[in-house]
């Protein structure tokens, strides 16, 4: 069974005990203690407390199973959880006993429902507490569970106002605490810098260059391309816009981008240039960045407002420059407000090509995006044609820029996977009506030679949007797929597991010097102070998840596992990451170095990283809803500081 199906089992089954105990509870108090029960009530409420027992069986039974598949996904369940819903148990069984062998006192249905709170309490560990639980929660969950048993008490054994009014009193004090120690938590000051340098807040100027020199620590802004960077300068200029575009199809769509069309302009640059880029924004009001996504930039060029920079607002400008030193495919984006920003366009592809390689006689930047309703594969959404001459070689750069994963398709002729995320993947055999699943921000590169007959590309984001490269003279879209000519099923097809794809030798990276976990999981919490049935990393949100933090030469393992039911393409910023394994199975094909891990529901992913590029580096979940709700933190070298405040200036880091 999948960890994902044995945790929706032991949720199911955790909920099952309450409702169980609970409602066994209720009928035996519905009979009171003025009449004997009838042999059906008796039946029922011992059937009912049997379903309640046996529930908590299953959920012990599924929390062992569990266990086995790493203590994340168990921690508070095997702590806290369980020994509440054990100990309910036995208190239910003697309330039952009591309640049946005909004592009418208060005590047997006090016990039955008390039973039923403590498997609801048991279930509460779970959606409210996490992992890893946090004591102040754990205590104020045993203390309410313990209040309304009193409470309980009171009612039914007629103590009397004050005493039903004292335990009621004292429950509404601690829950109305707990929520606002949960919002305090959760709205306190931000950690997105190594500890001992809290955040100073306030005017950006305020802690600047100087301040940060003086003591010891550097600033962000300091961490930025020299100006007198080598390599040939190529300068691009990109105007973030309000506006309409027509897409292939003719639908005519509003968008936010950083040119005339969608997506903005392509930039191609050579290995070893200097790419200078000013950024201007004429009338996007929420602000705009860039960020160069998998491009591994000195850290005050990462566009991340309110940690690298302030947002751009209209009227305003920015200038960016680094080295493109490493060939491949990349994409940038606005990291201002991106969930929304992205979304609206505000797109475009990197492609670093090799400075002494040759590169594919067609190579295409295929990004694919969904607007308006519509697919764009690269710049057309629909059917699309193009000429190839056989026997050339092609390559399909294809990047996700959408929220959920996107599966591809190259239908025709065997390909290979040449690179993802920007790094190349040697070794790779060649493949055929395989797809190739891409994580949100994630990219590939498909390399084939084109044959003498059609070829087709397509995405199960959309089944209108494709691309077919014919031999010129062939009819258009003529080629006839099998199964006619819906073309290839993406949905279908077999998956590529890129983990086993390749050959190479693995890296030697010496022994780890630093770990750290990532729990990720769906819980309700504050965002920004507001609630929400927030993404959280280790129980909690942004701004408030404890940074990764690292010194720079670190070689850091890092831990990453998903208890909740969405996946969470996990995307660190400056820096790639080395797949170790997935679910305990090591990695064994090419190295696999990815700026995006796909990571989803029970996955438990180990993956290394090198601290060479010191910053304050975002790391979150690239399905930017996510992000935005919530799933966002920082890796933190230590001695970093940064002047920007993410909660100032209109500064939306997500
Ligand atoms: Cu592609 Cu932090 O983003
Ligand atoms: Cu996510």
């Amino acid at each position: 069974m999948t960890t994902s199906a044995l945790l929706a089992l032991y949720a199911v089954a955790i909920i099952a005990a309450a409702a169980g105990w609970l409602a066994a509870g209720f009928v035996a108090v519905g009979v009171g203690a003025g009449r004997e029960p009838g042999s059906r009530e008796r039946w029922l409420v011992v059937g009912l407390a049997a379903a309640g027992a046996l529930a908590t069986v299953g959920a012990a039974v599924a929390t062992v199973a569990l266990a086995a598949r790493g203590w994340w996904f168990v921690g508070e369940k095997a702590v806290l959880g369980l020994p509440l819903a054990a100990i309910g148990a036995v208190v239910g069984a003697v309330g039952l006993v009591r309640w049946l062998r005909g004592d009418r006192g208060p005590l047997g249905r006090v016990l039955l429902l008390a039973a039923g709170y403590a498997a609801t309490a048991a279930a509460l560990t779970t959606w409210l507490l996490g992992y890893p639980v946090q004591q102040a929660a754990a205590f104020v969950l045993v203390a309410a569970l313990l209040l309304a048993v009193g409470l309980t008490w009171a009612l039914i054994a007629g103590r009397g106002r004050r005493a039903v009014t004292g335990f009621a009193g004292l429950l509404v004090v601690l829950l109305v605490g707990g929520v606002g120690w949960s919002w305090l938590a959760d709205t306190a000051a931000p950690s997105l810098e190594a500890a001992g340098h809290a955040h100073a807040g306030g005017d950006a100027a305020a802690i600047g260059a100087a301040t940060a020199a003086a003591s010891g620590t550097r600033s962000v802004d300091e961490l930025r391309t020299p100006t007198d960077g080598a390599g040939p300068v190529r300068a691009f200029e990109l105007v973030a816009a309000q506006r309409s575009v027509t897409l292939a199809s003719g639908e005519q769509v509003d968008v936010w981008s950083f040119g005339d069309a969608l997506p903005g302009p392509e930039l191609r640059v050579t290995e070893g240039d200097l790419v200078d880029v000013t950024l201007r924004n004429d009338d996007i009001d929420a602000g705009v960045t860039l960020h160069w996504h998998g491009v591994d930039v000195p850290n005050g060029e990462d566009g991340v407002a309110g940690v690298t920079q302030d947002a751009i607002m209209p009227g305003g400008e920015f200038r960016t420059r680094f080295v493109a030193d490493v060939p491949g495919t990349y994409w940038y984006h606005t990291h201002q407000a991106s969930s929304e920003g992205v979304r609206m366009g505000l797109y475009g592809m990197l492609v670093v090509e090799p400075a002494d390689e040759a590169v594919a006689d067609v190579d295409l930047a295929l990004p694919v995006h969904t607007i308006g309703g519509e697919v764009l594969l690269g710049a057309a959404d629909g059917a699309q044609v193009q000429e190839v001459e056989p026997g050339s070689t092609v390559r399909l750069r294809v990047a996700n820029t959408d929220r959920p994963p996107l599966r591809v398709l190259l239908d025709g002729a065997p390909f290979v996977v040449a690179a993802v995320d920007g790094r190349d993947l040697p070794g790779g055999d060649e493949v055929e009506d395989r797809a190739v699943r891409l994580a949100a921000g994630a990219r590939a590169d498909l390399v084939f030679t084109m044959p003498d007959a059609p070829m087709r590309l397509a995405v199960d984001a959309s089944r209108a949007s494709t691309l077919d490269l014919v031999p010129p003279g062939a009819a258009a879209s003529a080629r006839s797929f099998d199964g006619g000519d819906a073309g290839p099923d993406v949905t279908d097809a077999p998956e590529l597991d890129l983990l086993a794809y390749g050959d190479g030798p693995a890296p030697d990276l010496g022994p780890f010097t630093a770990e750290a976990e990532m729990v990720l999981d769906r819980m309700p919490r504050f965002v920004g102070g507001v609630p929400a049935y927030a993404y959280t990393v280790d129980g909690r949100v942004f701004p408030h998840i404890a940074p990764i933090v690292v010194r720079e030469g670190d070689v850091v393992k890092l831990t990453i596992a998903n208890r909740g039911f969405d996946v969470h393409p996990m995307h660190v910023h400056g820096h790639h990451v080395l797949v170790l394994s997935r679910d305990g199975v090591p990695a064994s094909g090419a190295p696999l170095w990815l700026d995006t891990v796909d990571v989803r529901p029970g996955e438990v992913w180990e993956v290394a990283l090198v601290a060479d590029n010191p910053g304050i580096w975002m790391d979150h979940c690239h399905d930017l809803e996510h992000a935005a709700q919530g799933m966002m933190m920082s890796l933190a070298y230590e001695g970093v500081v940064t002047p920007y405040d993410h909660d100032a200036h209109g500064n939306r880091p997500e």
